[in-house]
């Protein structure tokens, strides 16, 4: 294909004939030109990165920043903004990133993890116990995102956090406009602020009443010590509810269509349930939901691959480009569940920022997709396929809405 020559708008559709795709123009960008300039809303211009072996260099050097009040931060309109208030430790750099990551290191550790699998278990089946009593089956389908995709990785991070799951319509809610890639400026700016009221109120009815929880944690052993302030808990509180289950739920989502329509792989997991891990990080490489980013400033000049990057230059790192890079996986487009490499995919990121909550992401996909065979050997989408809403309005890839019946 003909690549512009002027900065574009960073691709995010999928190919119009294959919703599972990155856009098409990456293939093109790795190969011709793997550092060229996007364009951003703002009208300035970033560094797109679309090989996997640049991505990791940019994410693992610390001199480009993840600071969103850095000059030069490539805004993409969902990151928050340049606002000095309230970024969690994902918008910041070391000492303080450093400082404030580790005060929540243990609760996602894979030992931890692992003992909540269990419970995870029991939450899926008992929505899964819905949706066979659920009535919607016969017309028009289950929206499995309703039913399970979302309330999975959602219960659970509201159990963890301690932030009550009644309240999940209102955070799904705000949590959708912080992440839409349409909606107006004001809309969202006006979401952040609801969010923030709700976390403020919760922080504080906390401090009055902990509770044994990620949050009650935080204020008995950081904020009682004088180490972090109540508006450092509520950051904590917003960053992790945000990251904690927009993504799983959007990976559940995708990835149960995909085993549906691929029939053949979806036999050979349920004939050997062993092979749902490695299956596992083959989806997280083969969909990449995360289609904008990450994001970093270069705090300095610093050459990738014969390419100078100055300081004060935006990069983008195309996650998504990365996964499919041939270099590093062979046959990138297809999806293979035992590709060997396929754990070497950076769709939670790499170096210092890579995600938190990748072990319970992990444990959660398996319990939900493993449940999801078994359970339910004949699902399927109760609508075309080009009638299911995908989000490529979202910075989040995934589906709106996902009708099945069985
Ligand atoms: C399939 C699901 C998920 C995907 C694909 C995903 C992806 C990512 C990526 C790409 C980053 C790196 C951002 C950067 O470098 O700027 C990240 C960071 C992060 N993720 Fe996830 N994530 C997922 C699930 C979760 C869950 C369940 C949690 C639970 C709390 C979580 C919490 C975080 C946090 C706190 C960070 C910031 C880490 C830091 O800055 O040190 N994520 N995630």
């Amino acid at each position: 294909m003909t690549l512009p020559t002027a900065p574009a708008p960073l691709p995010v559709a999928p190919p119009s004939d294959c919703p599972f795709e990155p856009p098409i123009e990456f293939t093109a960008l790795r190969a011709e030109r793997p550092i060229s300039k996007v364009s951003l809303p703002d009208g300035s211009w970033a560094w797109l990165v679309t090989r996997y072996a640049d991505i990791r260099a940019i994410l693992g050097d610390t001199r480009f920043s993840s600071d969103t009040t850095v000059h030069g931060y490539p805004l993409s309109g969902m990151t928050g903004g340049p606002s000095t208030q309230n970024r969690g430790f994902i918008r910041m750099d070391p000492p303080e990133h450093t400082r404030l990551r580790r005060m929540v290191t243990r609760e996602f550790m894979v030992k931890r993890v692992e003992a909540l699998r269990p419970e995870i278990q029991r939450l899926t089946d008992e929505l899964c116990d819905a949706m066979e009593r659920a009535e919607g089956r016969e017309r028009g389908g289950v929206d499995l995102v309703e039913a399970l995709a979302l309330p999975v990785p959602s219960l659970v991070i509201s159990l963890l956090l301690g932030v009550p799951y009644d309240d999940h319509t209102l955070f799904q809610r705000l949590t959708g406009t912080l992440l839409s890639r349409t909606v107006p400026d004001a809309e969202r700016e006006a979401a952040r602020v609801e969010l923030r009221d709700y976390l403020d109120e919760l922080v504080t009815a906390k401090e009055a009443d902990p509770g044994d929880d990620i949050l009650g944690r935080l204020i008995v052993e950081q904020q009682r010590t004088g180490e972090i302030t109540h508006d450092e808990v509520a950051a904590f509180a917003a960053l992790l509810l945000i990251a904690g289950h927009e993504t799983t739920a959007n990976m559940i989502g995708l990835s149960a269509l995909t085993l549906m329509r691929d029939t053949e792989t979806a036999e050979r997991l349920r004939q050997d349930p062993g092979l749902i891990r490695g299956a596992v990080e083959e989806l997280l490489r083969f969909h990449s939901i995360i289609r904008n980013g990450p994001r970093r400033v270069a705090t300095a000049d610093i050459e990738i691959d014969g390419h100078l990057i100055r300081a004060g230059e935006g990069v983008v790192a195309a996650v998504p480009s990365g996964n499919r890079d041939e270099s590093v996986f062979a046959d990138a487009d297809r999806l293979d569940v035992q590709r060997p490499n396929a754990q070497h995919h950076i769709a939670f990121g790499y170096g210092i920022h890579q995600c938190l909550g990748q072990a319970l992401a992990r444990v959660e996909l398996q319990v939900v997709l493993a449940t999801l065979l078994r359970r339910f050997p004949t699902m399927r989408p109760a609508v075309p396929i080009e009638e299911i809403p995908f989000r490529t309005d979202m910075s989040i890839y995934g589906c709106h809405t996902l009708p099945v019946t069985w």
